[in-house]
């Protein structure tokens, strides 16, 4: 199928479909980073999100964006994050209600790797691959959690990860949000993933005080690290199975009962329903994956205190990143180059989004007529992928 697309004026050209994400697609392509004081001119390839529909008010697809975009801004200049090159729009007469996001490309997620059996099966996978993309992603969230970002969407497929250089980048902040409490207050229990949603989130979606936003994001690097050790995530069919699957495959079979009859101060009974519907299907003394037990007992300490039942007892990214299997030269030299670059301090990090016609007009400025003539080229489309497909090499 031949189908044309927006591009950006002049250096930017749109040549091959990526991935299907759940506002849009995104692309890949060529841009032309003008001279620097560091270097000439270059060529590098990018990929292009396109938000269909992004000003959608009905919906709240305009939060989502604003949200995603502001908080992109704010983490600007910090390696675990994927920087914008450009944000633009089409011209206001156009029947184009997609806002493009031009960011640089990064081949694989963690999703893929995962699934890389060739890289899974070399020798320095888990103490040199996977430590250092959890590494980086727990020294993203301790920047994100210090200034009140919370991700709320930690996947597989939102960790981007550049295997020559042993990079990793969190992205996708569509769900992001900063909060000024920083802690217990109501979020909506529509975040996150099934395969990486916190269990006191499956088991409690209502729970009248609300989660610690933290430690949600913590249990979604858990499950990455699981995904990453294993080749493959914990994936039930619906929230009951899902939380059945992790009592059973994390857990040993084994709740805390004392404590989830408790949860909220037993404000709401949805916990206490689940075990007592449940208790028949949870089934005690599942051994772990060798893939799990064959790693060393620092690596499996990380993995289970990210994936802690208690959601108190995960602690914080700066406290696991303290933990015996960060110990390693190569990984503190990673951290310590890392830290010295950090979010702007005098932002407002509490204030959340207005999306007005302003705020779009300020950080996605349309393209005029005439750059939109120019800019427009042909592509082919290949087959449609879903959001979770690892990435395939173009
Ligand atoms: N900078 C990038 N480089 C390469 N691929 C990317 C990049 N950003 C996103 N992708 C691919 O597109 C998918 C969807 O993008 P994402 O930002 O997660 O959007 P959505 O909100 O739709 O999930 C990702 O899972 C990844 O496979
Ligand atoms: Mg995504």
């Amino acid at each position: 199928m031949i189908r044309t697309d927006l591009i950006h004026p002049k250096n930017t050209t749109v040549s091959t479909f990526v991935a299907m994400g759940g506002y849009g697609k995104v692309f890949k392509g060529k841009y032309t980073q003008p001279a620097t004081e560091d270097g000439p001119e270059e060529e590098i390839d990018v990929a292009i999100k396109r938000i269909h529909d992004y000003d959608n008010e009905k919906n709240d697809r305009c939060k989502r964006v604003g949200r995603e975009i502001d908080i992109l801004k704010k983490l600007k200049g910090n390696n675990e994050f994927i920087e914008p090159l450009h944000i633009y729009r089409a011209p206001a007469d156009k029947n184009d209600q997609s806002l493009y996001i031009v960011m640089p490309f990064v081949p694989q997620t963690a999703h893929g790797v995962a699934r890389n059996i060739e890289l899974r099966q070399s020798a320095d996978y888990v103490e040199v691959v996977v430590k250092l993309i959890i590494a980086q992603v727990l020294s993203g969230l301790q920047k994100m959690h210090a200034h009140q970002l919370y991700h709320r969407d930690m996947s597989s497929s939102n960790i981007l990860v550049d295997l020559d250089n042993n990079f990793a980048y969190i992205s996708d902040f569509g769900l992001s949000r900063a909060s000024p409490l920083g802690g217990n207050e109501m979020l909506t229990p529509m975040v996150v993933t099934l395969p990486f949603r916190a269990l006191e989130l499956l088991l409690d979606p209502s729970a009248k005080g609300g989660y610690s936003p933290a430690l949600l994001d913590l249990w979604g690097v858990g499950m990455i690290m699981w995904e990453l050790l294993t080749g493959s995530s914990v994936q039930g069919a619906d929230e009951i199975k899902q939380a059945i699957l992790i009592i059973n495959t994390i857990f040993g079979g084994k709740l805390e009962f004392d404590f989830w009859k408790n949860y909220n101060n037993g404000s709401t009974k949805n916990a206490t329903a689940f075990l007592e519907k449940n208790q028949a299907k949870l089934a005690s003394g599942t051994a772990f994956p060798e893939h799990i037990t064959s790693t060393s007992q620092a690596c499996q300490d990380v993995l289970f205190k990210l994936l802690s039942q208690i959601p108190d007892k995960r602690g914080s990214a700066a406290e696991i990143l303290d933990m015996p299997w960060f110990d390693d030269e190569y990984v503190k030299e990673a951290l310590t180059f890392l830290r010295s670059n950090q979010p702007a301090s005098d932002i407002d990090y509490a204030q959340d989004v207005d999306p007005t016609a302003a705020f779009f007009d300020e950080i996605a400025p349309r393209l005029t007529e005439e750059e939109f003539q120019m800019t427009t080229i042909k592509h082919t489309s290949s087959k449609t992928l879903p959001s979770s497909a690892p990435l395939t090499q173009v």
